[in-house]
């Protein structure tokens, strides 16, 4: 049988169709189109209007006006589970200044992520099922002094969840509810799916919705599990001072949230005995929180050492909490065997653990070069526009020396870094528990290097700064 053809059966010419066609798409969109408070990734960006900044300037301590912005687009990246952690190699020949040492952040990289991301998901739900708000906390509010941050909780994992979607997106989805809101977020690579409180406003408001303590502790542990960093919540108390109040502090290694929540920036750093702190960082930090932009989020990095347990008290799982195997959980030595989260080895035990003493380990450690790790942090500080909370994440990497060692220039400018401490640096980084073996190992590393790459080899990597 023929078909009758196409122009036989429409009451009018196929090109009337097309427009039709096209006309009745727009108007679907502008139907549905509301205006976004945060626009799609690929849309140009919204940044907060003169008169908003203006009327930020011109905020009381501890109020702050929320404002419109949205985040510059995100490269989606490879899956994290085949990514190696970035080698932060943070330490510099010569003499040490302390310093702020911060640099611009590119929004592209909030959050960094690589295979351990599974191991770092385990210890993490450990330890919140074990230790409870003794690491993840929100403060409530304390009238006349600073607000709760249980908005900023709110805030952010849903911040944490688009960018992860679109940063990682074969590692993390998001599903949404009618109004666009992320309602949950999905970890694929240990099969995870996390619920979300309801955002923190409306879609197209500047208008926030109160939040109660439980539902922003909730928030906050989907946080913890979502990334590898630590996350602190800084909000800005009626006398200008930035206030600790609340965040996950799982993996700090040597400080306990407990010790630090509720206080203001400078007694968190002066009970701790930051050397320096009062002479070099105070008043720039003080300035620096102050005026911390929306747009402009920074990074810095640091750097410890840390002696874990020997090999042959290690817990034999170590092999599958490095791997993506997921680990038996049944105690802290079975789940992190090389103390991520708590150095017991360096500090003793952390329930007994004296906060604001020099470091003194329960039993003096056996050192030995395989048992030394670099530990470094890449700490980074973002505004968060609507509550106007400063979230603080570190992230913990812990590099063998063993391994270091054998990277080309690395032992030397370890060496020379770690003999320019002055007294008090020295003294806070614990340099008297393995000073002697460590600086053995490396000159002896770095003498084979000379011998067989030459003078160059020894000056630098030629990366730069923090590599
Ligand atoms: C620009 C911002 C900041 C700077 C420049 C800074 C600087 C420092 C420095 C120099 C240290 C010594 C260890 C190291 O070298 O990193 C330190 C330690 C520490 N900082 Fe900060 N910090 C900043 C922000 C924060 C924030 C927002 C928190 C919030 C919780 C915080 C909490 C701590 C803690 C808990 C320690 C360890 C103290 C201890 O050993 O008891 N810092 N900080």
């Amino acid at each position: 049988m023929q078909l009758p053809s196409l122009d036989s059966i429409l009451p009018f010419e196929p090109g009337i169709l097309s427009v039709a066609l096209l006309l009745s798409c727009v108007a679907v969109f502008v139907y549905r189109w509301k205006p976004a408070r945060y626009l799609p990734a690929q849309s140009s960006v919204r940044d907060t209007s003169i008169s908003e900044k203006n009327k930020l300037k011109e905020r009381e301590w501890g109020e702050w006006p929320p404002v419109t912005f949205s985040y510059p687009p995100v490269t989606p990246t490879s899956n994290p589970v085949n990514l190696k952690p970035i080698p932060y190699r943070p330490f510099r020949w010569g003499a040490y200044h302390v310093t702020m040492g911060i640099r611009d952040m590119p929004w592209d990289e909030w959050i960094e992520t690589d295979y351990q991301m599974q191991s770092y998901y385990y210890i993490k739900k450990h330890r919140i099922a074990t230790r409870g708000t003794n690491v993840v906390q929100i403060l409530p509010d304390r009238p006349g002094v600073v607000k709760s941050a249980s908005q900023g909780a709110i805030e952010l994992v849903h911040e944490l969840a688009d960018y992860l979607s679109k940063r990682y997106p074969d590692a993390f989805t998001v599903s949404r509810n009618a109004s666009g809101d992320i309602s949950s977020v999905a970890i694929i690579p240990v099969n995870a799916k996390l619920d979300i409180p309801p955002a923190l406003a409306t879609q197209g408001s500047l208008k926030l919705r109160q939040v109660s303590i439980e539902e922003a502790e909730h928030a906050m542990k989907v946080s913890a599990l979502l990334v590898q960093d630590d996350l602190a919540l800084m909000v800005e108390g009626t006398d200008g001072r930035y206030y600790f109040q609340g965040g996950a502090i799982c993996v700090p290694g040597f400080w306990r949230m407990r010790d630090k929540i509720g206080l203001p920036l400078e007694d968190i750093h002066i009970q701790g005995h930051v050397p320096q702190y009062e002479t070099r960082l105070h008043n720039s930090m003080d300035r620096y929180f102050k005026r911390m932009p929306v747009e402009k989020p920074i990074i810095r990095n640091n750097y410890f050492f840390q002696v874990i347990p020997p090999e042959d008290i290690r817990h034999p799982l170590n092999a599958a909490a490095q791997s993506s195997a997921k680990p038996i959980i049944e105690n802290d030595s079975t789940v992190d065997p090389e103390e991520l989260a708590w150095s017991t080895t360096t500090n003793g035990s952390e329930e007994t653990f004296n906060h604001g003493h020099p470091i003194t380990p329960d039993v003096r450690p056996t050192v030995a070069a395989e048992n030394l790790r670099l530990r470094t942090e890449r700490q980074t500080l973002r505004r968060l526009p609507l509550s106007g909370a400063i979230v603080f994440g570190i992230r913990t990497y812990l590099f063998p020396v063993e391994e270091l060692a054998k990277e080309p220039g690395i032992p030397a400018r370890m060496a020379s870094a770690m003999r320019s401490w002055p007294e008090d640096v020295r003294k806070y980084k614990g340099n008297g528990l393995y000073e002697k073996v460590m600086l053995e190992y490396l000159d002896k590393a770095a003498k084979e290097q000379l011998e067989v790459g030459g003078e160059e080899l020894m000056k630098d990597t030629g990366k730069g700064y923090p590599f």
